[in-house]
């Protein structure tokens, strides 16, 4: 394999191995069931640790580039259309400590998804980062903004996902919102003149789907497996405005897309001169390698990209972005400015000069440590009070897990007995709206808000619940 290994570089290590073996598959310089080198020899060879080899390799493995056999290597997977196959566009590159003490018996665990723990928000970096950008701005910055929002922000986002996601786009294109919520609902309007269906994943978010049926949208929803987003039942729809995606962890379930499947929504979308909007929400707190390559860099006139700062800082800045094709940003702008000018600015500013200080990424390196040992310690919990009868679906990234129980049907009596038990479960059957709701045994689980006494508590009183529902 030609792979060139530039230790001077300030990109990781792991990054340019696995960008170029990427790139040699996408080119087709790798065929399908190519056997690549052990991860001794390719260390060898480079003068780079195996680690970081393997690092590379299980990353490819996760997105579907690379299958690693027992005892038999690794070798490329196959179904990857090669690049020469996509559009121009495609190929351009733009550049705590687990302590098991009992929460009181009256307080109510709930395991709900998404929500942050709060007590780790960096309050005293925030309030410098606040504090400094408010000395250096100007008059203007007090005036009405563009509805593009805080250009100081867009460049830094732009340099951020660069650094941090691969991802390359120009501050132009790039959109401040009030969180993914209002890009979601922006995007839903734009496209409701035209009175057209939207696929969306079933399961998905109760909230996010609302806001596309509340665009008066015609909601198709496409079933989903563990791989996320089964790209063949696509076929039978009718050209929809956009196709709602969270392709790096899928929302619940936990997939992740493979590059086949993201290759055939691509197709999908020039053949249906359709977009794809990709909800990248919470894709930097992966426990088991790299943030996954976002689905955007495959082609950009067909991506729309949503990011948020809700779950990486915190959702009380109500602050997210969307990457947008050129040929939306002026139509985009107009629906902006008619809605509320401009999102909130000074909150923007001071975002920028968080995130330029360094003390974002030191945040998400914090916080990733932290949810990994959450959830380690909640499966632990599992294991402790309901050995060898559950699973863990999904990959090991975010703030929640999807949990199946062997031969538990979570009813509403048994919800009930859980409830009255001071515990709050999410049955993944209440994210299903369209096709049948075949979770019955699965339920979501939320754990980054808690603490480890608090998981510990809540996992007992939950398997204790079960134990009475099966006597
Ligand atoms: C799938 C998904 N997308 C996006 C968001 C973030 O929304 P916002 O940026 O509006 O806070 C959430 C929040 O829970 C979510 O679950």
């Amino acid at each position: 394999m030609w792979i060139n290994i530039d230790k001077m570089s300030d990109r990781p290590l792991m990054r340019q191995l696995y960008e170029q073996i990427k790139d040699l598959i996408l080119d087709g310089q790798l065929a399908p069931a190519e056997k690549l080198p052990s991860t001794r020899q390719l260390a060898a060879d480079l003068g780079i640790s195996r680690s970081t080899v393997l690092e590379a390799y299980n990353q490819l493995i996760a997105e579907g580039y690379l299958i690693g056999n027992h005892g038999s290597g690794t070798v490329v997977a196959s179904g990857i259309a090669v690049f020469s196959s996509l559009p121009e566009t495609a190929v351009k590159k733009r550049g705590a400590t687990a302590t098991a003490a009992e929460a009181p018996a009256t307080t109510v665990i709930d395991f709900q998804s998404g929500v942050i723990d709060a007590s780790q928000f960096p309050r005293s970096e925030w309030k410098k980062a606040c504090q400094r950008s408010l000395d250096q701005l100007s008059e203007a910055a007090f005036r009405y903004h563009p509805s593009a929002g805080v250009l100081s922000l867009r460049q830094t986002i732009a340099d951020y996902l660069r650094r941090a996601r691969g991802l390359a786009c120009s501050p132009d294109q790039i959109m401040i919102v009030s969180g993914s919520t209002q890009g979601l609902a922006l995007i839903a309007a734009l496209f409701q003149d035209q009175q057209q269906a939207v696929l969306i994943e079933d399961p998905t978010h109760p909230g996010l789907r609302q806001i596309i049926e509340r665009a008066k949208l015609n909601l198709i929803g496409i079933p989903v497996d563990d791989q996320g987003l089964i790209t063949d039942l696509l076929a039978p729809h009718p050209a929809p405005a956009f196709i709602y995606t969270t392709p790096s962890h899928q929302y619940p379930l936990g997939g992740i897309l493979p590059i086949q499947r993201r290759q055939k929504l691509i197709q999908y979308a020039i053949t249906n001169d359709t977009y794809l909007l990709e909800d990248d929400y919470d894709s930097e707190f992966r426990f088991e390698g790299q943030p996954i390559s976002s689905l955007y860099e495959l082609n950009p006139d067909r991506v729309i990209y949503l990011g948020t700062f809700s779950k990486i800082l915190t959702p009380a800045i109500r602050l997210g972005y969307l990457i947008l094709p050129d040929q939306l940003i002026a139509p985009y702008l107009e629906l902006k400015k008619y809605s509320d000018v401009h999102t909130e600015a000074l909150t923007q500013y001071a975002l920028a000069e968080f995130i330029e200080s360094g003390g974002l990424e030191k945040h998400i390196w914090k916080m990733k440590k932290i949810y990994a040992k959450k959830r380690q310690h909640l499966i632990a919990e599992l294991s402790r009070c309901y050995p060898d009868a559950f699973e863990i679906k999904g990959h090991a990234a975010g703030l929640h897990m999807v949990v199946h129980f062997n031969g538990v049907v979570f009813d509403a009596p048994l919800i009930n007995c859980i409830n009255s038990r001071q515990v709050r479960v999410y049955p993944i059957n209440n994210y299903v709206f369209g096709n049948p709701a075949p979770y019955n045994s699965d339920i979501l689980l939320g754990y980054a808000h808690l603490t480890f006494a608090g998981i510990t508590t809540g996992i007992t009183r939950l398997c204790t619940a079960l134990r009475q529902a099966e006597s």
